[in-house]
């Protein structure tokens, strides 16, 4: 029986395991940056992690809150039509809990993130704030 005994993990390390573990595995989801991203492209990648992530899952889907695509296979961002169709809904609407949360430049950043996931735009290039005529496929 001492062997047994000896087994036995205790809840607490168990717990402290998990809490360990859990932040890890989440940061591990988080997908590395495009290659060649512009400034504002980089920028926009962290941003979206900051402010997005949480309801639209670190990949843009297979989220808990809005499990639907917001880029790539699947997606419905194109009835927005442009990258100033899509600001002007984040700008109106995102995030969701809170839109004024965030400003203009900080969803420029983000749009164009989400605009290079998508294939719309260059990795190097970017967008004015606002957003312009980029069109999303
Ligand atoms: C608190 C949760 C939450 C956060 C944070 C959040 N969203 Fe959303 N998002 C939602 C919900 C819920 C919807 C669906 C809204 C509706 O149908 O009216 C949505 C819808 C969207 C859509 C439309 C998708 C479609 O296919 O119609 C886009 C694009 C979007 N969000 C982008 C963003 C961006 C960019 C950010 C960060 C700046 C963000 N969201 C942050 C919850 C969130």
């Amino acid at each position: 029986m001492k062997g047994r005994r000896s087994k036995r993990i205790h809840p607490a390390a168990q717990l402290a395991a998990f809490a360990f573990w859990l932040p890890s595995a989440l940061a591990s989801e988080v997908p590395a940056p495009p290659a060649g991203a512009s400034p504002q492209v980089l920028n926009g990648a962290k941003l979206y992690q900051a402010h997005c992530a949480l309801c639209h899952g670190p990949k843009g889907r297979d989220a808990n809150v809005f499990p639907r695509p917001i880029w790539g296979p699947g997606h419905d961002i194109g009835k927005f039509g442009t990258a100033k169709g899509l600001f002007d809904y984040v700008q109106l609407l995102m995030p969701f809990d809170n839109p004024a949360k965030i400003d203009d430049p900080v969803k420029t950043a983000i749009v164009a993130y989400m605009l290079v996931r998508n294939g719309d735009l260059k990795p190097g290039g970017s967008i004015p704030t606002g957003g312009d005529q980029t069109a999303i496929k």
